[in-house]
């Protein structure tokens, strides 16, 4: 008796619960080591809310959850496409790489074809017994991964891991005012001087046109060979490309008011910023322990994420960095994947650094970064100030940003770098307000009603519940962006001032000639 109340108990349980568990696909294609960061974190939060996820990723997890996961491993070949932003020698000989947007687009388009046509990508696609209840897809330049949502008629999501800029409001929303909010490779601040706001606008309008005229011409080609088949056999029609791009549900954002330089965001605009640091700080390593207690003078940690990867770094300067970190009294911690010979005291390399557990010591004085949002974040989380060294993407916006808010400074990849780094390092070792600015801000990340995590599970199930959220969608979408700004009035007034000028005209020649001929 009791058995059969408990086992119906169960199963009632079972049922509340399931009736609001979603299959999900997440498509983290970008070959980014910290966007898998972000991407792991997605998997662990929906699975933790009793979601079934199936995770595309370049970087097939190590510890792969049992239950409810699905790995879709679309990693080949990928790595060549970023081998050159990865090579430190490249960057310090090619400087114009940073700043080309037209390179970084077409990578974005280069990576969505290379992950929709990878075979573990099309055996999943040609399983007739899949079915999905929402894509989540992360965003770079290209919008070709929100077909797949159609395919499966279910709602897409974005993720965008770039801040909130236009390149990402314009999907749902419009494009920003340039004149207050930079581009996310930009390294202006606002307020701007007329030349660097006359620049942005410049930007803004040069992006649109490329990719409208030089992407989206590849990507619609794409599209049409890609999908037209794969739809046919669902009996289903090609949509206009357009109608595809601007139809997602919602963007998940990974940033926070707390890195400021946020302005008006849509319904449609949710920031998470932050979801991805989890729960208590695991302990430190015990030699790692010893070493941070025991630095007295304070830690600096070094680590440009995963884009640095050691080998690629010229033996001078790698040789030059060794020597000045030499002669500092502070403990250097160095991420780097090499052994290096006769370091000097202070300096220990890490080929795996617990990143979270060495920000959170009280000894840990100073963060040399590239600036990824990822690693900017984490120091705003541990309230750590940064030496930014930006190499590409929107690592210079970041590191702006930490600069104009007072716990950053920013120093150029250059041949020079070991003797920038030390002007950098003493400034921020004498002048305190560094470190409370940064203790300040990081007050203000953590001062919020919910945990960024609890957010991503939540807005995913809205999204599938209220089928594809249409309620949050910008109006703005709707209306043509001459008549946004008001160009149909202006050509108006324009007309009638016109027409009035030319009759004045003709009136007044009238008048004269009638004149004329009286006399
Ligand atoms: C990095 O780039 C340099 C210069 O372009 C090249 O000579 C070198 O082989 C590259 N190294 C790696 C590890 O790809
Ligand atoms: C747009 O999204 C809605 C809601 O998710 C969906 O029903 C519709 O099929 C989508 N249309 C296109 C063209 O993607």
């Amino acid at each position: 008796m009791v058995s059969i109340k408990v086992l119906s108990l169960t199963l009632l349980l079972f049922l509340v619960n399931c009736s609001d568990c979603y299959h999900v696909l997440l498509v983290f294609n970008l070959p980014g080591k910290s966007l898998s960061i972000l991407g792991e974190s997605f998997v662990r939060h929906l699975l933790n809310a009793g979601h079934e996820v199936t995770y595309v990723t370049p970087f097939p997890m190590k510890n792969k959850p049992k239950n409810n996961f699905h790995e879709v491993d679309v990693s080949e070949g990928v790595d060549k496409l970023f081998a050159e932003i990865c090579n430190i020698t490249f960057l310090l000989e090619n400087t114009h790489f940073e700043s080309d947007e037209e390179e970084i687009m077409h990578l974005g388009v280069e990576v969505a074809e290379m992950t929709l046509t990878n075979p573990n990508m099309l055996k999943l696609l040609n399983d007739k017994t899949q079915k999905f209840d929402v894509v989540v897809g992360d965003y770079l330049a290209s919008e070709l991964v929100a077909g797949i949502a159609y395919y499966y008629d279910c709602p897409m999501i974005w993720s965008y891991s770039m801040g909130v800029d236009s390149a990402i409001l314009k999907l749902v929303h419009e494009p920003t005012n340039p004149s207050y909010i930079p581009d996310y490779i930009s390294l202006n601040i606002p307020p701007m001087s007329f030349k660097q706001r006359v620049g942005e606008l410049w930007t803004l309008i040069r992006n649109t046109w490329v990719k409208r005229h030089s992407v989206m011409p590849r990507e619609l080609a794409f599209y049409k060979k890609f999908y037209k088949p794969l739809l046919e056999k669902k009996g289903k029609p090609l949509p206009a490309y357009e109608d595809v791009m601007y139809n997602a549900s919602l963007v998940l954002v990974n940033s926070h008011q707390a890195s400021g330089g946020l302005a008006a965001i849509p319904q449609s605009v949710k920031l998470i910023g932050g979801h991805h640091i989890n729960g208590p700080v695991a302990p430190l390593p015990d030699d790692l322990k010893e070493i941070m207690d025991s630095s007295t003078n304070g830690v600096i940690y070094f680590s440009m994420g995963s884009i640095w990867k050691s080998a690629s770094m010229p033996i001078t300067l790698r040789d030059n960095l060794v020597r000045m970190f030499g002669s500092l009294k502070q403990t250097v911690l160095w991420k780097f994947e090499e052994d290096i010979p006769n370091l000097p005291k202070n300096i220990h390399t890490l080929k795996w650094a617990p990143q979270h557990s060495i920000l959170a010591h009280e000894n840990c004085m100073l963060f040399i970064t590239h600036g990824g949002l990822g690693s900017s974040t984490e120091a705003l989380h541990f309230g750590v100030p940064i030496v930014g060294v930006p190499i590409s993407f929107d690592q210079f916006l970041n590191i702006n940003r930490a600069v104009s808010k007072g716990y950053a400074l920013s120093v150029k990849l250059s041949y020079n770098l070991h003797n920038d780094l030390k002007v950098a390092i003493d400034t921020i070792a004498t002048d305190p307000s560094f470190k409370s600015n940064a203790k300040a801000l990081s007050e203000i990340y953590h001062d919020r009603p919910v945990k960024p995590g609890v957010e991503i599970p939540h807005w995913v199930r809205h999204v599938v519940r209220t089928r594809g959220a249409p309620h949050l969608r910008s109006p703005a979408l709707m209306v043509p962006w001459y008549q946004k700004t008001y160009l149909d009035l202006v050509a108006l007034v324009l007309l009638v001032v016109l027409s009035l000028f030319l009759l004045v005209k003709k009136l007044m020649f009238t008048v004269k000639s009638a004149k004329v001929k009286s006399n």
